[in-house]
């Protein structure tokens, strides 16, 4: 089977529906074709890889630099996923790393780099590479079961099965009841669920977010960081995702990337507690607010890399 060809986002019927965005158009597919020529020799069991990755708008005197020599590796655990959180200042590229992952233009292709998803080089938009937007862009003429189930009526499914898939996966974002409603009639929560299960529908092996919960209160915040990790652990999927809350970064994150801005870069990658209690038990750890005030204050500094965060030893010795 071979990779999608590369195209915007923009080339399917609906350029911002979750489904367009995860290569709903495409059957589920491996990211590149087996035969693709790799320049970078990889292990079998990487996930994700960036090597010094470079990306520039602009030629010349104009040219903006979004993000210099980004490189990291994601390994692909059997039956776990990771959660990577990805946190940095206003600007410092993390949309950018998001959208060259998932193979969206302008952002992809990068300017100079190596990317592969895995193992084989990323060639644009593919099925197992999810995305959930800043802004969880919905089909408004479209029912909250018609968004839902909309990649996989691009990927030929028959209407009565796309509708008990689609009624599945209302049920597990909670909103079961709310099916036949439009997304002018819901709240920015429910269509964020909305965006959600259209996304994951098409169990993507990679999941994307970029601050998928920036705009809820803060009480739907913690129910949709809990909805997330209960769905991670069922689809066993590595999840990516962008936030400016160093509290979600820290609940969320088995790892986090952190960024700096002027060049856009990666500084550090750091080791923080897997999300295995609801996050208002977490929360309320000694440890937590330790963990979360080092990581705000090396974020707005600009700190160097300064190695494991503190509060983590704190967190070894009360497990
Ligand atoms: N399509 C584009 N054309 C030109 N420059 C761009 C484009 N997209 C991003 N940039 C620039 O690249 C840099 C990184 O942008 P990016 O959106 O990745 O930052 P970010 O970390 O996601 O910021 P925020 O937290 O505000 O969402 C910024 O300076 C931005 O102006
Ligand atoms: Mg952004």
């Amino acid at each position: 089977m071979s990779e999608d060809p590369i195209h915007p986002a923009a080339a399917g019927p609906e350029p911002h529906h979750p489904a367009a965005l995860a290569g709903g158009a495409a059957p589920a597919a491996p990211s590149a074709s087996p035969t693709a020529p790799a320049t970078t020799v990889i292990g079998p069991a990487e996930l994700v890889r960036f090597t010094n990755v470079t990306k520039s708008f602009g030629e010349g005197a104009e040219a903006k630099v979004a993000v210099q020599n980004v490189s990291f590796v994601v390994h692909d655990l059997p039956n776990a996923g990771e959660l990577v959180a990805i946190v940095g200042p206003s600007g410092c590229g993390k949309s950018t790393v998001l959208r060259i992952l998932a193979g969206l233009r302008p952002h992809f292709p990068p300017t100079s780099g190596e990317v592969h998803a895995f193992g084989q080089p990323i060639a644009g938009p593919a099925a197992d590479r999810g995305m959930v937007d800043q802004k969880y862009s919905l089909m408004p003429h479209l029912t909250v079961q018609e968004n839902i189930a909309f990649g996989l009526k691009l990927r030929g499914v028959s209407g009565k099965e796309r509708r008990k898939r689609a009624h599945v996966w209302a049920k597990k974002v909670g909103l079961d009841g709310a099916e036949d409603k439009y997304p002018s009639e819901l709240s920015g929560g429910m269509q964020q669920r909305v965006s959600i299960a259209a996304t994951l529908i098409l169990e993507p092996k990679i999941l994307l977010m970029d601050e998928p919960f920036g705009a809820l209160d803060p009480k739907i915040r913690m129910q949709m960081q809990e909805l997330l990790i209960a769905l991670w652990r069922e689809q066993q999927s590595t999840v990516f995702i962008v936030t400016h809350s160093m509290e979600e970064a820290v609940y969320l994150g088995d790892r986090i990337l952190r960024m700096a801005a002027r060049p856009g870069r990666l500084v550090e990658e750091l080791e923080v507690p897997r999300p295995d209690v609801p996050p208002d038990v977490m929360r309320k750890q000694p440890w937590f607010n330790e963990l979360t005030q080092e990581l705000l204050r090396r974020l707005e500094t600009d700190a160097p890399a300064l190695g494991p965060l503190p509060g983590l030893e704190q967190w070894r010795a009360g497990r």
